[in-house]
Formats: C-alpha cells, sequence, structure tokens
C-alpha cells in the first residue's frame, strides 16, 4: 500500500461497502402493523394494546415504577419538564451542546433555558460550570447522554440535591445505557426517551417518558395524555381533570407495535453497536491528534446514536479540520463536522429577550437578563464544537470495514502524508480548498 493520499492520485483505503442503513424493519414488524390495521385498533383508547404493552416492557427493562408513551421525545420532554414542577420563568440548566428539544421544551413549559458548558472529555454537561450558573429561580438540570455516553450522574444528583433541584435526563440518544448498574433515565426524578425512525429504538415518531414519583407522571398525564387520564392518574383531583391541559401528546399505536418488535432487538443493537465502537476507537487511540471521549467509571454506554471525536489541531499544526476532512474522505471515510449547532449561539435563542417573550408576558420575570449570548459565552463548548468529527454508526459486525477506516486514519494523520497535506494546505492547493 502506497502511502499517497487519495486526495492527490494514490489509492483509496476504504474499498468495502458501508452499511450503516437504519433502521432496520422486518416482516415482525410489518406483521403487527397490519394486524392492528385489519382490526380497526389505530386509535389510543385507554393504553391497553401495543401501547400499554410498550410501556410495561419499557418500565421492566429500565425498572422504572412508571412509564407514559408519547408523540414524541420532545413531547416527552415537554411533559418532563411540566412534571417536575417547570413554570414561568423558572430557569432550567441544559447544554447549550444538545439537539434543540433539550431546550424548546423548556420554553414550551414557560421555563428559561440556561445555556451550560459541556465538558470536552466526555461532550456532557459541565457540572461544576452549572454550579455556577444556578440562581434563585432555578428549578431543574437538564442532563443529556450525549451519543450515548452516560453523563457524570453522581456529580449532578449531588448538585441537585444540595441545591434542591429536579434533575429531567434527556436520554434520546442512550437507550439501555447504564449507570452503576441502573438504567439512565431512573437515575434523575424523569427521564425522556425519542424513539424517532433514527434512534436505536424505533417507533418511527414517537416518545417515551418514565418516572419513579407517581405526581410527575400523573402531571405528565395531564399535560398530554386526556383520555387516560381518568384510568391511570393517582391523585384523585388529577382524575377529574379528563381533558387534561390541552395538548396533545398520545402516541399512535401503530408507532407502538413497531416499537415493540423492535424492543426485542434492542439489547442485540446495541452490543454490536458497541463492539463496533471500542473496535473503532481502539483502532485510533494511538492517534495523537484524535481525542476519545472518556467513558466514566460504572457507566456503561448505550444507544449509541451518533460516532464523535474530536480533531486536535493543535498536535497536527497546519493542517485544519476542512483539510482532515477533505484527505479522509477521499479516502473513502464517510466523515462530517457537527450537524447539532450550539444552542446559545442559535439566532432564537441567541436573543434571550425574543426567546423568553416567545411564551412569557416579560413583565413575570422583571430580573430576567435579557443581554444576548454572544460568541465566547462558552468558550470550552465553542472551542471542541470546532473539533468535533462526526461518523456513522455501524450496528452489524463491521470489522473488516473498521479496518480500513482506521488505516485511512493512519494514512491521512501520520507518516509522509501529514507533510504532504501540510504543504498543499500552507500553498492554497484548490484541491483542499475548492
Ligand atoms: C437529545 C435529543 N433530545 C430530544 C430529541 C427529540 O426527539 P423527537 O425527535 O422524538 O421529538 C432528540 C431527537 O433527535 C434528541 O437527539
Amino acid at each position: 500500500m502506497t502511502d499517497r493520499l487519495a486526495l492527490f492520485g494514490g489509492p483509496k483505503t476504504v474499498t468495502l461497502a458501508q452499511d450503516y442503513r437504519w433502521p432496520v424493519l422486518g416482516q415482525a414488524e410489518i406483521d403487527a402493523v397490519v394486524g392492528l390495521m385489519r382490526e380497526g385498533r389505530i386509535s389510543i383508547g385507554d393504553g391497553s394494546g401495543p401501547i400499554g404493552d410498550l410501556e410495561a416492557a419499557f418500565a421492566r427493562y429500565t425498572g422504572a415504577r412508571y412509564a407514559l408513551m408519547h408523540n414524541s421525545g420532545t413531547a416527552a420532554l415537554h411533559a418532563a419538564y411540566y412534571g417536575v414542577g417547570v413554570g414561568p420563568g423558572d430557569e432550567v440548566l441544559v447544554p447549550s451542546y444538545t439537539w434543540h428539544a433539550t431546550a424548546g421544551a423548556v420554553v414550551a413549559a414557560n421555563g428559561v433555558p440556561v445555556f451550560c458548558e459541556s465538558d470536552p472529555r466526555t461532550l456532557n454537561l459541565d457540572v461544576d460550570d452549572a454550579a455556577r450558573r444556578i440562581t434563585p429561580r432555578t428549578k431543574a438540570i437538564a442532563v443529556v447522554h450525549m451519543w450515548g455516553n452516560v453523563a457524570d450522574l453522581d456529580a449532578v444528583m449531588d448538585l441537585a440535591r444540595a441545591r434542591g433541584l429536579a434533575v429531567v435526563e434527556d436520554c434520546s440518544h442512550a437507550h439501555g445505557a447504564t449507570w452503576c448498574a441502573k438504567h439512565v433515565g431512573t437515575i434523575g426524578d424523569v427521564g425522556a426517551f425519542s424513539l424517532q425512525g433514527s434512534k436505536v429504538l424505533v417507533a418511527g415518531e414517537g416518545g417515551m417518558l418514565i418516572t419513579n414519583d407517581p405526581t410527575i407522571f400523573d402531571r405528565a398525564l395531564v399535560l398530554g395524555s386526556h383520555g387516560r387520564i381518568q384510568y391511570h392518574a393517582h391523585d384523585d383531583t388529577v382524575r377529574e381533570l379528563t381533558t387534561g391541559l390541552g395538548f396533545k401528546y398520545r402516541p399512535h399505536p401503530l408507532g407502538a407495535a413497531i416499537a415493540l418488535e423492535q424492543f426485542r432487538s434492542l439489547d442485540v443493537w446495541n452490543a454490536g453497536r458497541r463492539d463496533n465502537y471500542d473496535y473503532l476507537m481502539t483502532g485510533l487511540a494511538d492517534l495523537p491528534a484524535l481525542k476519545i471521549t472518556q467513558t466514566h467509571a460504572g457507566a456503561v454506554r448505550g444507544g449509541y446514536y451518533g460516532t464523535r471525536l474530536l480533531y486536535d489541531h493543535a498536535k497536527l499544526v497546519g493542517i485544519s479540520r476542512g483539510a482532515l476532512l477533505k484527505a479522509l474522505r477521499a479516502e473513502g471515510v464517510e466523515v462530517d463536522v457537527e450537524r447539532y449547532p450550539l444552542l446559545h449561539l442559535t439566532p432564537y435563542y441567541r436573543n434571550r429577550q425574543r426567546a423568553y417573550d416567545g411564551y412569557l408576558a416579560p413583565t413575570a420575570r422583571p430580573d430576567f437578563d435579557a443581554t444576548p449570548y454572544e460568541s465566547g459565552d462558552l468558550p470550552a463548548t465553542e472551542c471542541f464544537h470546532q473539533q468535533l468529527l462526526a461518523l456513522p454508526v455501524y450496528t452489524t459486525p463491521q470489522f473488516p470495514l473498521l479496518d480500513q477506516i482506521i488505516e485511512a486514519f493512519h494514512k491521512v494523520m501520520s507518516g509522509t502524508s501529514v507533510e504532504e497535506l501540510k504543504d498543499a494546505e500552507e500553498r492554497g492547493d484548490p484541491v483542499l480548498f475548492e
């Protein structure tokens, strides 16, 4: 194998077909959906049938006392925030590096997201930074187990208990992940999962809320699950609210039926993703310019919603992330920059006042700090966001392909090609800049 980069006419390193099709739906899912359609059972009713069965399966699997399916992860998050009592003007500490829904659902609950740093070593909430942002208005902390890597839940829970805050776990990336042998979503006060079609547990569209707290469960029911309140609420006064608060977050039985079938494979898929992820990271670990995210002792990753690495540009001075990506892609590696924007720098949240006024009368919080967010407000997060490399998630065993990907990274990031790439970047070679 020659060292000449494919970018400059050398042979491509990755030649095997890439198989990361997702979701994988089979005859069992088709039969389940068709069966319900033949019987005309396409509405939720009292929650019995596939929705109730999925909730029971989810509760059993995670060890939670209650599970309530929603029509999206966003809806489950809204119900989670409402469930823990987030109300007008309440602040919720949220990482800026997450999907929009983690913060948007705070706004939907009339709360104010307060954006926090994430730790570049784990890509999860920086708990010390979150602690510094607590005010008398702080109601809750939202943690997201990014890309299936479990956040430091001991630190989060210690902080929350010491300061009287609720903890909402956004587990949308991390189905099946555990912390000290407990499932994510059961350690905080409430957990929310997305079951959307790209997640490891697929309903097509759907979400799941889990909690051990009957009051949180009742509040979640009231927010979006009318028609079920009279059957499932624990509190009599809640049971009288038969039509709930007016949202409709009830899921579709066909989605539940798909997810019930998918559930049978969850552990197998997680095991496959884990093997592939560990194999790839072990193969890349000797490259000093790549930083692999750390797993906390006691945590087991799950879900593996994405594969992320950091490129430490300072270790390969002269090769920008853009040049690295071009060279890797030319070798056949499917690699990209991060697709999640940092939320504090998105137009909606940058203008804090507008985000706040979107749901609240401005008078509700005369003390509200409306200073717009600016670049530099979360320096650690903004820095690592520029270093992120995103790779696909491989579920079925792919070691020969992973060997080629590992080889491609080594070819580009070590040996003579490093100088070749540096020179090309220095002289502004069009192959890198067009
Ligand atoms: C971290 C996170 N939270 C929440 C959601 C929202 O889930 P849904 O798309 O099911 O509403 C997603 C979806 O990708 C997510 O990645």
